[in-house]
């Protein structure tokens, strides 16, 4: 690739025992031909050295606001223009509150400030400091304001405690960025169908960030008994939901469906959890839940149930007979709130104000993403088709109608894109 066509990220390294990782994220992308500079902090210096990280960069390392060697060569206004992405790998606790405030005070926080470049973190500190109130605000700062925070992972620290804080391998981290540019190629690209070039540069950086990833979904509708042999339920066929779970099979996820009663075969290679009421799908959601990376609800489940069981069959007697119903637990906000971490997307089936109501769903339950479908008319129910739009924080999308098998290949790539980029709160 020409120079001027290298992609270039500047890695930004904080004080943290991470940095040795980051040596090896360098490492990675020269070797995937990103034009890649370095900034350090002072702390990140007493964990690895500036000359390691001008080997690896190939380029001098810029250490200090207001050096006049390297402002007469690339100075922190330039720097701060030169770079297509930024990332802070190991972004510590310090460093992520110096820029939910604002404050400018070193190299690096002066870059951020000053770039207009997408910014993602790689937090990596003791899973006390990732728990503390401070933190988790700082982050939730953050990510409200477009910055993208990837990690940290779970597993043993370097102190020697067990938890969330380590930073992402160096491995993930090359992965995130080349997935981040493939996604804006593609994006730009939309236009100009004929850019074979950009196509094939695309095929070359694209992975799956699904693979082996556990991928639960809800689908069809439930049943509450009214008697032994009645009951509440509504039109769902679990198409949707069947759809979906064979596409993020397909992408390589280990997929677990909780199946209302439906018409439809178990679908090759994934487990079926089959349950009847409400009820059985919130517990069985909830135990899934545990063992999750991403939730999925499409089941229609039945907001009431009648609030007694009769035991024997009702017998046709009076004129009017009135049944008292009693509303059911709601599995996706449950899950969502048992599980903060977990990345999840519910769907919202609306009559009318298609998105205003999925968009107070999506903050009402805490969710990751919805998709919206207008239902009633032949639509959504019972349908071979379906149309959506999918709705996340700072997103919209519209996926027009089409068999549910392909739009469910559509709704997973999109799904599989945010939770590559989502931040794991715990
Ligand atoms: O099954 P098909 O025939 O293929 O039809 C697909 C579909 C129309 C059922 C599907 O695309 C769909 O829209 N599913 C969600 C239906 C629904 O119940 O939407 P809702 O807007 O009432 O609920 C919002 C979300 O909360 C949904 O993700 C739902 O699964 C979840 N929920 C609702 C109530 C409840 N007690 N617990 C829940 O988890």
């Amino acid at each position: 690739m020409s120079e001027a066509n290298k992609k270039r990220i500047l890695i930004a390294i904080s004080g943290g025992i991470a940095a040795y990782k980051t040596a090896e994220l360098v490492r990675k992308l020269k070797k995937d031909d990103f034009e890649v500079r370095v900034c350090m902090s002072r702390a990140a210096c007493e964990f690895i050295t500036p000359l390691t990280m001008q080997a690896l960069s190939g380029n001098p390392v810029h250490t200090d606001l207001l050096d006049p060697t390297a402002e007469a060569g690339m100075g922190h206004i330039e720097l701060a223009r030169w770079a297509d992405m930024i990332m802070i790998a190991p972004a510590s606790a310090n460093i992520m509150a110096k820029l939910a405030h604002g404050i400018a005070d070193d190299l690096t926080t002066t870059l951020c400030l000053a770039s207009e470049a997408p910014l993602h973190l790689a937090p990596a500190m003791n899973r006390i400091m990732w728990q503390n109130p401070a933190t988790r605000a700082n982050a939730e700062l953050l990510a409200e304001r477009g910055i993208t925070l990837h990690g940290p992972a779970s597993g043993e620290q370097a102190c020697g405690e067990s938890g969330a804080g380590r930073m992402l391998e160096a491995a993930e981290l090359a992965d995130i960025i080349r997935r981040q540019f493939a996604t804006n190629n593609r994006n730009n690209n939309n236009d100009d169908d004929d850019d074979d070039e950009n196509d094939s540069d695309d095929d070359k950086v694209l992975s799956n960030p699904l693979e082996n990833k556990q991928v639960l979904i809800t689908a069809g509708p439930t049943r509450e008994a009214i008697d032994p042999v009645r009951f509440i339920s509504n039109r769902s066929s679990g198409k949707m939901g069947y759809a979906l779970a064979e596409a993020a099979r397909d992408l390589g996820a280990h997929v677990t469906l909780i199946s209302g009663p439906v018409a439809l075969e178990a679908p090759q290679g994934v487990t079926v959890l089959a349950v009847e009421s409400a009820q059985e799908m919130h517990q069985k959601a909830l135990q899934q839940a545990q063992s999750a990376d991403i939730f999925i609800a499409t089941a229609a489940v039945s907001d009431y149930a009648p609030k007694q069981q009769a035991t024997q069959k009702i017998k046709k007697q009076a004129q009017e007979i009135t049944l008292e119903l009693t509303q059911n637990p709601d599995i996706l906000s449950d899950v969502s709130r048992q599980y903060p971490s977990l990345f999840t997307v519910g769907f919202a089936a609306e009559t009318e104000k298609l998105i205003k109501h999925a968009e107070d769903k999506l903050k009402r339950k805490k969710l990751d993403m919805i998709v919206a479908n207008p239902v009633g008319d032949n639509q959504g129910f019972d349908q071979d088709t379906n149309q959506v739009e999918i709705i996340w924080d700072q997103g919209q999308l519209s996926l027009p109608e089409q068999a549910k098998s392909a739009l469910a290949k559509e709704i997973m790539q999109i799904v599989s894109q945010r939770f590559a980029n989502h931040p794991i709160l715990v």
